[in-house]
């Protein structure tokens, strides 16, 4: 790897990909490549061949997937399973044809048991059932994780997977509908600020508890597994810190400013009562995250106002 080895990020305009390619950008990288989905459509299996075939990129990084909450899951089921893995797949497969030496691919905690102790440790993959909500994209996230342990076995590649916990940050999505819990809750402070301070409205109890890592956080962690090699296939990428969702609510209505009530709706699902990544492997390989939550939702705060007329539109 130099600052002129030629990487393709895949994905590179989401909340993940664009922090990426950000950090490359950073640290001098200079030959980065990117295409948006309506420039190539990853689930196509002959144009992503047909890419690599021009573009021989010599590392790939797959940030690109159709990604959303509970409720997008629940109703497309089989584009979350089949897209998923058309994407991960032509590009899993095409970079093993290209000879790609060097390839990350990110999925999430959801791959891991609903009922797995915590925190999660990687050796928890498939050890028991997964949580029924999500679980078409988990599938689809662990057939990827399968596929680049099994190139690492079989061809001796470096091929790896990292498996982060929430992200927030940047280019997050902040509609109400589809958005997840810290964003939307920076979304439902700030808007509720501007209307005089009206009261706030939270799903559940507040007492589940969560972790969360800085987007630009993760974005470090790829950097750190392209320029290093690991001695393993599976890495859990997090602060190893949590924080009950009450107290993650008062944090960003401290940080908005917003001076009303905060009320639970405790008729509403809290969801798993925990949930924290294990990342003891991440920190031995020598990484570990280094933005504090007040400090990221700070630094989220401030990108939210500057950008509220360009955010993201989902597409679902
Ligand atoms: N957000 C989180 O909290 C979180 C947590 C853990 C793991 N992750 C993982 O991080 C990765 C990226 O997530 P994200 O939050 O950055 O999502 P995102 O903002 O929705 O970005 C997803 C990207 O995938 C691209 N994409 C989707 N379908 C495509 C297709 N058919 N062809 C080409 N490109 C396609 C999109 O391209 P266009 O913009 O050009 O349409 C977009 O840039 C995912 O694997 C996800 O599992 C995210």
């Amino acid at each position: 790897m130099n600052t002129t080895t030629k990487i393709y990020i895949a994905g590179h305009r989401g909340m993940v990909g664009s922090a990426i390619w950000r950090a490359l950008e950073s640290k001098g990288y200079s030959n980065l490549v990117g295409k948006s989905s309506k420039e190539l459509d990853l689930r196509s299996q002959e144009s992503v061949s047909d890419f690599f075939a021009t573009e021989q990129p010599e590392v790939v990084i797959d940030a690109a997937a159709r990604v959303g909450g509970i409720l997008a899951n629940n109703d497309y089921p089989y584009q979350f399973l089949m897209e998923n893995m058309q994407i991960q797949n032509n590009l899993i497969d095409s970079s093993l044809k290209a000879d790609v030496q060097k390839f990350i691919f990110l999925g999430s905690s959801c791959i891991y048991p609903k009922l797995a102790p915590q925190p999660l440790k990687e050796e928890y993959l498939l050890t028991g059932p997964l949580e029924p909500t999500n679980e078409w994209y988990a599938v689809a996230k662990i057939t990827g994780v399968k596929a680049c342990e099994a190139i690492r076995r079989q061809f001796g590649k470096d091929y790896i997977s990292l498996m982060p916990t929430n992200l927030y940050g940047p280019f997050d999505n902040f509609d109400l509908k589809t958005s997840h819990v810290l964003p939307a809750m920076v979304r439902k402070f700030h808007d509720a600020k501007l209307n005089g301070n009206t009261p706030v409205e939270l799903w559940g109890s507040g007492t589940p508890m969560r972790e969360f890592l800085y987007v630009e956080d993760l974005a470090d962690a790829v950097v750190f597994a392209l320029e290093n090699r690991f001695q393993d296939n599976l890495y859990n990428v997090g602060t190893g810190v949590d924080l009950t969702i009450k107290e993650l609510a008062e944090l960003i209505q401290k940080t908005v400013g917003h001076s009303g009530k905060l009320k639970w709706d405790s008729s509403k699902p809290d969801g798993t009562p925990r949930k924290l990544m294990d990342v003891t492997k991440m920190t031995e390989a020598g990484w570990t995250a280094k933005v504090d939550l007040e400090e990221g939702i700070k630094r989220t705060y401030k990108w939210f106002l500057e950008n509220q007329d360009t955010f993201k539109q989902v597409k679902l």
